[in-house]
């Protein structure tokens, strides 16, 4: 069985049984019995190893990952730096809680990420474990700063799963379906979500028809922050028309109001640059990140303006374990690899090869309503032909061939009729091309 993955493993698709083999569908009995229902699996294969743009399972198929553990190893399963920055700091301690004793690589991070995050503007960070804190505690700086209470949050938006993030999240199934009641002072308002407006909008119109709801149904006096996904992720990877964020970011500033980016699926490279917000220079009040910050460990911030982040009463943010020193070392070694390895270079490259690739392939497949993305966060939205009502059974059809053939992929969405891909940033070409060639020929038999 193979045990040791990172960028030697032999990066190829093989297939040895069907999936799940026999050595998986054994622990995926022992699964049922012992974890519960509600946490699901897209393919239940069991894995022994990954790295580079594979994943190796039980019963020794290698399988080419267009999903990252959802957009999480952009620099790679166990990235030579992260192992080795992890192993020499698990050797050396593993906790101390950076509120008890502090230690230089939390403090490492942060300045990474103050020179990282868009705007050149004094910044200071605060470390945590999951996506769903981060944006948690980004609303706590917002309303401790502001002295306001309301957070205003978009159709399609995905924040996470604990109680104040469930009521930012939009989609009820599966994530808030009978979980309320939800926390308060929540108000969604319309994103720009090109392939879907009525009419075609420019970017600015779209934050107009935003700003107005918040005007008329909130009061921009009573708004601590606004939050938003610059490209969304689970709400099926849109990408707002040219001029929406900027427009967004104005109206913030004009009325003090916090504006957060939540990047945490789209921030470290993903995108073809270091953060989604780069794109139109957008300049995040805070900037929420997590995901592929850390190579794999469990490690999320939030980052902005240090007057903004310094308006919290001391004690007031904090954890157990938020920025553990082992996934500090993590980050560090994941930074690295970003730099080395030009990733950011590299994920323009997926985008420009898989685009390209995709679009082609459109024009032969009417059931391919709209293809997006930006860098190697890419989509297509799968219709009834003719017509832009969402098609999820054809897409989960489509994306159960790819998966019985060896590529890993993920859907997403409100109508659950996207098919996203966010292979590792360090795939390499020979594995991208194969697995377009399975996804046209998943499209042909289905
Ligand atoms: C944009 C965005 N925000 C927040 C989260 C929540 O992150 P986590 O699952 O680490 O809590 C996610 C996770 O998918 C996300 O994509």
């Amino acid at each position: 069985m193979t045990r040791i993955g990172g960028p030697s493993l032999p990066q190829e698709r093989r297939l040895t049984t069907e999936l799940p083999g026999p050595r998986s569908r054994e622990l995926l009995g022992r699964r049922e019995a012992a974890v519960a229902r509600g946490v699901s699996s897209t393919l239940p294969v069991f894995v022994t190893a990954a790295g580079g743009g594979v994943v190796v399972d039980a019963d020794g198929n290698s399988l080419i990952d267009l999903g990252s553990g959802i957009a999480v190893v952009s620099v790679g399963n166990s990235a030579e730096a992260v192992v080795r920055n992890v192993s020499e700091q698990v050797e050396a301690f593993t906790h101390t809680c950076f509120m008890v004793t502090p230690y230089e690589s939390y403090v490492a991070v942060c300045e990474e990420l103050a020179a990282l995050t868009p705007g050149d503007h004094p910044k200071k960070s605060a470390l945590f474990n999951s996506g769903a804190e981060a944006v948690e505690n980004a609303v706590k700086i917002a309303r401790a700063h502001s002295g306001r209470q309301a957070v205003v949050v978009f159709d399609h938006g995905y924040h996470g799963r604990t109680n104040l993030t469930m009521a930012m999240t939009a989609k009820n199934m599966p994530y808030k379906h009978g979980f309320g009641p939800f926390a308060g002072e929540v108000y969604r308002v319309p994103l720009s979500y090109p392939f879907r407006e009525p009419v075609p909008m420019t970017g600015e119109a779209a934050a107009a028809r935003a700003t107005d709801l918040i005007d008329k149904q909130v009061g921009a006096d009573n708004v601590a922050c606004v939050v938003i996904e610059p490209i969304q992720g689970e709400g099926g990877f849109i990408e707002p028309a040219p001029g929406f964020l900027p427009a967004l970011a104005r109206y913030c500033r004009d009325n003090g109001i916090v504006f957060v980016a939540d990047e945490i699926q789209t921030g470290l490279c993903r995108t073809g640059d270091w953060f989604a917000c780069d794109h139109e220079g957008v300049v995040p009040d805070l900037v929420a990140t997590a995901k592929g910050i850390a190579g794999g460990l469990p490690l999320s911030a939030v980052t902005g303006r240090a007057e903004i982040m310094d308006s919290v009463h001391v004690g007031g943010l904090g954890g157990t374990y938020g920025g553990n020193p082992v996934a500090c070392a993590a980050a560090l070694g994941a930074f690295t690899t970003m730099r080395e390895l030009d990733l950011v270079g590299r994920a323009r490259r997926i985008g420009d090869t898989m685009l390209t690739r995709l679009r082609s392939l459109q024009v032969g497949v009417p059931a391919i309503g709209d293809v997006r993305g930006r860098g190697a966060m890419v989509a297509v939205e799968i219709v009834v032909p003719g017509t832009t009502e969402p098609d999820p059974t054809t897409t989960a059809r489509v994306a159960a061939a790819c998966r019985a053939e060896g590529v890993l992929v993920l859907t997403a969405g409100t109508y659950g009729n996207v098919l996203r891909f966010l292979p590792p940033l360090v795939i390499p070409d020979h594995l991208l091309t194969e697995a377009l060639d399975v996804l046209e020929k998943s499209f042909a038999t289905v």
